[in-house]
């Protein structure tokens, strides 16, 4: 059995395999141009956040119906069960689908259809973010919260992804601000590809209370000692930044640097249709290649309860973190 954990950085597109994709685009009536999933997946070679991205957005055309995203996220769902993960507060891009003619409704309803039974379903509880694209307009972002309104009660926080450089957090005061309003749980990228200066920013002008990735803050040690000292949570993705060349290789992560600077870190894997592995994968990864003891992949698994938005039920958190140190690895 693996052990026990909360997924907190997941992009629910980023869980098409290709054989769904196929099966879904077959459907759909939609036209892959990729003749096979052996074709599609020698495309998985990314030499950045952007070529990913480039891929990401093309084959979301397969998902057009709210029986697309149930299938999508139980789907997930069951993967990641069997990778040990006992709670998983998912990302979606509705931007992404509203620009192709696919409303707020389908997806929300089509991904509760999935999410509501998971628990009964996968014994997994869940949590749903709404991530803004960055490299969309601030305008863009402020109307898709007015469209997200009708389905607030699904919906426990927003979050920032795609495209980093360029697109700071700042441009996002506006809608972080109402978001914060309405008492949404505020969390964004920052630090994947982009500077330091985007973390602190995301932080002072948006108010996150997690940040995603996080990973270039090592180049800033007042910044280290902040986060460290705010207990700021750090979900990371160790596999995802091999593919998108944030690191050479795993060998060279900083995750045991920065468990060793205090920093409350977490193990994920953002987008595991492409990077090649679920939660549990990246775990049994930084284990393997950074030689994380027992107590350090325990201490991990106990940061991703801590830093999850379980504050409506810190009941199940307790049961969650019960269920880490009683844990007997094999
Ligand atoms: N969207 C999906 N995965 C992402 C990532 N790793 N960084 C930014 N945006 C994303
Ligand atoms: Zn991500």
């Amino acid at each position: 059995m693996p052990l026990p954990k909360a997924e907190l950085h997941l992009h629910i597109e980023g869980t098409l395999e290709p054989e769904l994709a196929f099966r879904l685009a077959a459907r759909n009536g939609v036209e892959l141009p990729y003749p096979d999933t052996d074709a599609l997946r020698e495309a998985y070679r990314f030499k950045d956040l952007q070529s990913f991205l480039n891929l990401y957005y093309e084959l979301m055309a397969v998902l057009r119906t709210e029986q697309d995203f149930e299938e999508l996220a139980d789907a997930y769902l069951a993967r990641a069960a069997a990778q040990g993960v006992r709670h998983a507060e998912i990302f979606f891009d509705p931007q992404a689908h509203i620009a192709r003619g696919v409303p707020m409704a389908t997806v929300v309803d089509g991904l509760w259809r999935a999410l509501g039974r998971s628990v009964e379903n996968h014994g997994i509880s869940t949590r749903l973010i709404m991530c803004f694209l960055r490299d969309e307009s601030a305008d863009s972002a402020l109307e898709t919260l007015e469209a997200a309104r009708p389905h607030l009660g699904r919906i426990t926080g927003i979050g920032l992804d795609s495209a980093e450089v360029g697109h700071p957090p700042a441009k996002f005061r506006e809608v972080y601000a109402a978001a914060a309003d309405l008492g949404l749980r505020r969390v964004a990228h920052a630090g994947e590809e982009g500077p330091p200066a985007y973390i602190t920013e995301a932080l002072d002008v948006l108010g996150v209370e997690r940040v995603d990735h996080g990973l270039r803050c090592m180049e800033d040690p007042d910044l280290v000692a902040r986060l460290v000292r705010e207990r700021i949570p750090l979900t990371l993705c160790p596999l995802s930044n091999v593919r998108l060349r944030a690191v050479d290789v795993l060998a060279e992560h900083p995750l045991p640097a920065m468990l060793d600077a205090g920093l409350l870190c977490t193990v994920n894997s953002d987008d595991p249709a492409y990077f090649g592995g679920y939660a549990d994968d990246n775990f049994r990864a930084v284990a393997d290649t950074l030689g994380l003891s027992e107590e350090r992949l325990r201490e991990l698994a106990r940061n991703s309860f801590l830093a999850s938005f379980l504050e409506d039920d810190e009941e199940l958190r307790a049961r969650y973190l019960a269920e880490v140190a009683a844990y007997e690895f094999g």
